[in-house]
């Protein structure tokens, strides 16, 4: 895509619905990112995720897709620790989670680790510029690479993670000059977020792009709709509905078949026989034309 010149759109999932849908509107590549730490777990930061979460939903992910390239994200010490642990966690993603590639966050030191996982036959994709399992390092979410030298060096670790053998690189948090640098050096593509418009692709976090977090708002994200509107003022009126006696209406609600077939079942209070041309109403496991498989 990159030799073509067409952009790439990348965006997380972390469920199979989501990524049905995602999948379903033509996303090129879904990263389970540990970002699930934040949006779905509810931490500060995405440091207490494990293996074995991101293991679970790559295969719910995986599950919803049907075109999209999946990438799993290695949390914070997955990789950290030696070569060998590194390779095994990637080996879990991709065995385990179906992951189809593996992406990690850090600059040259890392070059050892990704030679031996692409070696193992695994697809690495690497992170570098405002990298959250460093958090602590950078003393907190800020944008790197603003003065030459530390862009020099962010210029430096794209092209050691290029030549150990990533097939692509996430560029975050850094001006969009070096993000138009990195991506004119390297023959790999970048997708940038928070790295300016001209990488060759950009990612963001889903729950983002769609607005779930009112109170989430950095300048990167550009949010295409307010769904913590949308949301809200559904459950405002299911609520309504609820509690005035609305719903369930007779739309909604299902029907005692033939008295004889009734007579059979338990009594419970507010069911009514109905009449013979009536099917018997399934409840769950009944006629699947009632109750239809998801
Ligand atoms: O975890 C994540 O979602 C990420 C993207 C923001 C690139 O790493």
């Amino acid at each position: 895509m990159k030799a073509a010149g067409e952009r790439i759109g990348m965006l997380t999932a972390y469920d199979a619905t989501f990524a049905r849908l995602l999948d379903g509107a033509g996303v090129d590549v879904l990263l389970v990112g540990d970002s699930l730490g934040n949006v779905i777990q509810g931490e500060k930061s995405t440091l207490p995720v494990t293996v074995d979460q991101m293991i679970y939903h790559l295969r719910a992910v995986n599950r919803g897709v049907q075109r999209a390239h999946v990438v799993g994200d290695m949390p914070f010490m997955s990789y950290q620790a030696s070569v060998d642990e590194a390779v095994k966690n990637a080996g879990r993603l991709v065995a385990e989670g179906g992951a189809e590639a593996v992406k990690l966050e850090g600059g040259a030191e890392f070059s050892e680790v990704i030679a031996k996982i692409v070696r193992a036959g695994i697809p690495v994709m690497g992170h570098i510029g405002l990298t959250p399992q460093a958090v602590h390092k950078m003393g907190g979410y800020v944008v790197q690479g603003r003065d030459e030298e530390k862009a020099q060096r962010l210029l430096e670790d794209a092209k050691a993670l290029e030549a150990a053998g990533c097939y692509s690189l996430v560029l975050e948090g850094i001006p969009q000059e070096l993000g138009a640098q990195i991506t004119a050096a390297l023959s790999i593509p970048t997708i940038g977020i928070g790295a300016g418009p001209h990488c060759d692709g950009q990612v963001l976090v889903i729950y983002d792009l769609l607005g779930m977090d009112p109170s989430f708002s950095p300048k990167f994200v550009k949010r295409y709709v307010q769904l913590h509107e949308v949301i809200g003022g559904a459950v405002k009126d299911y609520l309504g509905e609820v509690k005035g006696g609305s719903f369930p209406s007779e739309a909604h609600s299902f029907r005692m078949g033939p008295a004889k077939a009734a007579a059979q079942l338990p009594a419970a209070a507010n069911i009514r026989v109905v009449g013979e041309d009536e099917k018997l109403g399934a409840v769950y496991g009944g006629a699947a034309a009632d109750v239809p498989k998801r």
